[in-house]
């Protein structure tokens, strides 16, 4: 951060700000980003730690509801796209979570927050994947909203998130098109295989506008991200901009989304679209969904198997420094 205070578009106005502050919102207001070593207000600091620390939650949980298939993929070729995908997300958990100790942030304590359910993770992955036609569906759908959600944060006012955010983008793109090429694969294959494809994007439709979050005028905590430059979209906005997006991807493919209410508005110039169950989502979200607990007690299960690796990785590391010493 290095910004004199008279970049700040507030200069002047709140006398009331020190000179950390004044740089702080200077960096900010004139599009540079934040880094570790940079002075940031408490809230702005415990804002990110939260985010972030949802987010790569989000990616390590979020490995689960595909990799129940892996062992099941109807061909090796199949297999192996779904290994690397599943891995891909094994990989931005562990990018966000460093972005997190930039912070201050402890790894063990955010796992430990995850597993006693006292930090939470994206609710779309509380619920069952029981076909296929899931793994094609969750590329498209999930990975699209994640992607949707997640290109804007490419500008984020935190360096080390901003950062971590361009290459996991550019992955998220690829899971998305190998979702896409599955579904069109199965579209053109048997009448059960396309019955499947329609019953997965049933299912998950509702579900992936609900990645969004609430709607705007629910959502308290979006005026801030927005002025410290976290966020760069309202909820509504990017719910509006994949609903978009979705439906001529929707058309291509053949199958109908699960909304009698969708269709063209020319006078908006966007596609409206029928009223996402709210109460569903926050039933999901404060833990009660299909998958919830399943979830959280593998997650569990297995940082609890993974003790001795940690272990054994800390008595090395204190090994080789005394043989230094
Ligand atoms: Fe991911
Ligand atoms: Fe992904």
């Amino acid at each position: 951060m290095t910004g004199p205070a008279a970049d700040s578009a507030d200069a002047g106005q709140r006398p009331e700000l020190t000179g950390l502050e004044h740089d702080f919102e200077g960096t900010i207001a004139s599009e540079r980003r934040i880094e570790p070593r940079d002075w940031m207000p408490d809230a702005y600091r415990k804002t990110m730690i939260r985010q972030i620390a949802q987010h790569a939650h989000s990616e390590i949980i979020g490995m689960q509801p595909e990799g129940n298939w892996v062992t099941r993929a109807p061909s090796l070729r199949r297999k192996a796209i779904l290994l690397a995908k599943v891995q891909d997300e094994a990989g931005h958990g562990l990018y966000l979570y460093s972005a997190a100790e930039t912070l201050g942030a402890d790894r063990e304590d955010l796992t430990n927050r995850l597993i006693t359910g006292a930090q939470k993770y994206s609710s779309i992955f509380n619920y069952p994947t029981l076909t296929f036609a899931d793994v094609g569906v969750i590329g498209w759908l999930v990975d699209g909203a994640a992607i949707c959600n997640q290109v804007p944060l490419c500008r984020s006012s935190y360096g080390p998130y901003a950062r971590a955010m361009i290459r996991i983008c550019k992955e998220e793109s690829f899971h998305q098109r190998q979702g896409y090429e599955l579904l069109l694969t199965m579209m053109r294959g048997t009448e059960a295989q396309r019955e499947m494809v329609q019953d997965a994007t049933n299912r998950w439709w509702w579900p992936s506008l609900m990645m969004f979050g609430p709607p705007d005028a629910a959502s308290p905590n979006t005026e801030q991200s927005m002025r410290w430059r976290i966020k760069r979209h309202t909820n509504d906005e990017l719910r509006q901009r994949f609903v978009d997006m979705t439906v001529p991807q929707a058309e291509a493919l053949g199958v109908t989304l699960p909304d009698p209410q969708l269709r063209w508005n020319d006078t908006r110039g966007n596609y409206d679209f029928g009223a996402v169950d709210w109460d569903e989502f926050k039933r999901v979200v404060s833990g009660n969904g299909p998958c919830n607990a399943q979830r959280i007690a593998h997650r569990r299960a297995a940082h609890e198997d993974g003790a001795w690796v940690r272990e054994a990785a800390a008595a090395h590391a204190a090994k080789r420094s005394e043989a230094a010493a």
